[in-house]
């Protein structure tokens, strides 16, 4: 049964033409509710095409800020704009400009965990999803990997003919996730795949079965005839890999990856946001003219 809070937002929804876009990383009940659950590349697709008039983005900064930058024309809501992402930050003053000057033909690659300030400097945003496709296809052999060096060298990793120069930027949240305790794991439950977001250090990579964004986890978990997983990324995914596969096992690391930012989505705020409009992602009109470009290619060189 609904609970009051659950009833409340399907009816604000409703009169205000509004659609409630969720990331596999919000909490369960927060999922459960939105019309739209993903990966950040399916999210960011799904903001683009959009017809409704209130878009309520349950994810982090950088997300909202896509979807703005997307639909400048549309309202776009947060439950909480202090919700961030760390490592979209994590990209040194100046460092830009710096490579753009050392290399002539150097394609600025923008992870889409970012701000628009660096989506802005960029010639192309990626996502965990895209990002080897992209990189492909550009004509560019120098290519500056921001801010994500995990996936900047997973990336390069699959893409031998580039030279993928990398940032120090970092998930906080897949970086913690410890081998030892992904072995440990793999000791107790030695028939389960290893399932691993490329955000994950590189020694986590290298005891993975399949590395992929969070979408392609779960779509990895659904399809494979095996019964046991031990996933390596933050633990929201659990709702879906659960909902989808009743008969399968899956285990985290011991410490469970959990992005306090992506919980601050809760049902109370995501409401609070509909009733009163005040959480409103605000972009600055030639920031965002400048950030769309890079947005926009993604979405072209993707399809
Ligand atoms: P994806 O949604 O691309 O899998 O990215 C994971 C992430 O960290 C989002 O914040
Ligand atoms: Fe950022 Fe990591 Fe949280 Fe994703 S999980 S929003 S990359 S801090």
């Amino acid at each position: 049964m609904k609970s009051q809070v659950e009833k409340e937002i399907l009816k604000l929804k409703e009169e205000k033409n509004a659609v409630i876009l969720a990331h596999y990383y919000a909490p369960d009940e927060v999922q459960e509710i939105a019309d739209y659950v993903g990966d950040s590349f399916y999210l960011a697709k799904v903001a683009k095409k959009s017809t409704a008039e209130i878009i309520v983005f349950c994810g982090v900064s950088f997300m909202g800020e896509s979807a703005k930058i997307l639909n400048p024309e549309k309202k776009v809501l947060m439950p909480d704009l202090t919700a961030d992402c760390p490592m979209a930050h994590m990209v040194a003053e100046g460092k830009i400009e710096e490579m753009r000057e050392k290399y002539d033909d150097l394609a600025v690659v923008c992870y889409i965990n970012s701000t628009a300030e660096l989506k802005a400097k960029s010639d192309v945003c990626v996502t965990s999803s895209n990002a080897v496709s992209i990189v492909k296809a550009l004509p560019n052999k120098n290519i500056f990997f921001i801010p994500d060096k995990n996936l900047g060298a997973f990336v390069a990793a699959q893409v031998p003919e580039k030279n993928i120069i990398l940032n120090d930027g970092y998930c906080p949240i897949h970086a913690a996730i410890s081998a030892q305790e992904v072995k440990a794991e793999k000791m107790c439950h030695p028939g389960a795949l290893v399932l691993t977001h490329p955000e994950c250090e590189a020694e986590i990579l290298a005891i993975s079965d399949y590395i992929g964004s969070t979408a392609e986890i779960i779509a990895y978990a659904k399809e494979s005839p095996c019964a046991e997983f031990i996933i390596c990324t933050e633990d929201g995914v659990e709702f879906k890999l659960r909902y989808d596969n009743a008969g399968k096992k899956f285990y985290f690391p011991k410490t469970r990856p959990c992005c306090a930012d992506m919980k601050l989505n809760t049902l109370e705020k995501l409401l609070h946001a509909l009733e009163s409009e005040e959480n409103e992602v605000l972009v600055d009109a030639q920031l965002s003219e400048a950030a769309i470009a890079p947005l926009e290619k993604m979405l072209e060189l993707a399809r």
